[in-house]
């Protein structure tokens, strides 16, 4: 009768909305590829994605709701590097296990990082910007969404290759660290393009490097790292998509399916493209890849973090 009772809701799901959760602010670069993807998911599952956002420490608070919840396909997540990948460095209690916590669906988006800082900062380009830095370590403010965060992470990475110690000024995403850089109470921050590309293009904060081997096709005067300058600096981010661990097989199937024809969707890609994101392809979508993108993730970024000094929280 199981089996049944499972194949029927199976053949129904999905009967209600279904959330996804986004562990940092409304705004940020997490919830806007989640809100992208997830307007296309609702199509082809007949049923409106729902984002949650629920922030604090770094995405390690809602990615542990997620990971708690019914594995019945109607509590779904955004993670990404940081939560899946740079986390279990940080946080030695950590409640889940990035790489055995949860069934993975696919990855949504790459996502390139860029080094912005507000618009009037005293420094013409990177060489001089790195300077500046030095001159004025401790007296320098970064931005990021909390420790383990993507913009955390690799804001930490960035510090110890320059070899400054900046004040670190913690938010609740980079969606609000934003908001701040562009009033200028915060000097920079190391961040994902998607969240920060229209900024650049419209002039409100400045960029003095993409921390990418080539350019960016949505920042095409965005310097490479390499070219301003400063060698041993690319990082990139990426958010994906995940759910309990537990999931029947059919709702699984379905929500892989529904993510990968999202990425195949002309309009959902320029509008990931749009904002510099990298649209994942063949056989680097699917929950097998991601799977293994999480263990390489966790296994590359616990050595950075630790000889870079990041104390745990
Ligand atoms: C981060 O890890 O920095 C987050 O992606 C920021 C955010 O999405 O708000």
């Amino acid at each position: 009768l199981g089996l049944v009772a499972g194949a029927a809701s199976a053949q129904t799901y999905p009967q209600r909305p279904i959330t996804m959760i986004v562990p940092f602010a409304a705004g940020g670069p997490t919830d806007v590829i989640a809100r992208i993807v997830g307007d296309h998911m609702s199509r082809t599952l007949g049923q409106q994605v729902v984002i949650e956002n629920v922030a604090g420490a770094g995405g390690t608070t809602g990615i542990t709701r997620a990971a708690g919840a019914a594995p019945d396909g109607y509590t779904i997540m955004m993670g990404h590097m940081g939560t899946h990948g740079a986390a279990p460095a940080l946080y030695p209690n950590l409640k889940y296990d990035p790489a055995n916590s949860f069934d993975t669906i696919g990855m949504a988006a790459g996502t390139p990082i860029v080094i912005v800082a507000k618009k009037d900062y005293p420094a013409g380009d990177l060489k001089a910007f790195l300077a500046h830095l030095k001159a004025n370590d401790t007296k320098t403010n970064m931005a990021h969404a909390g420790v383990g965060s993507v913009s955390h992470s690799t804001g930490v990475l960035f510090t110890s290759v320059v070899g400054i110690k900046p004040t670190m000024v913690a938010y609740r995403g980079t969606g609000p660290a934003l908001n701040d850089l562009m009033s200028g109470q915060v000097d920079f921050m190391t961040d994902q393009i998607v969240n920060v590309a229209p900024q650049i293009t419209g002039g409100t904060i400045r960029a003095y490097a993409i921390a990418t081997p080539q350019r960016s096709p949505a920042l095409p005067d965005v310097p490479t790292t390499k070219e301003a300058g400063l060698e041993g600096y690319e990082v990139s981010a990426w958010n994906a998509v995940f759910g309990p661990k537990g999931l029947p097989a059919d709702v699984r199937a379905k929500l892989v399916d529904a993510l990968n024809k999202a990425l195949s969707d002309e309009n959902t890609r320029k509008r990931l493209l749009d904002l510099g994101g990298v649209i994942p392809e063949g056989a680097e979508r699917g929950p097998e890849a991601l799977q293994k993108l999480v263990e390489s993730e966790v296994a590359r970024w616990t050595p950075v973090l630790k000889a870079a000094g990041a104390v745990a929280n």
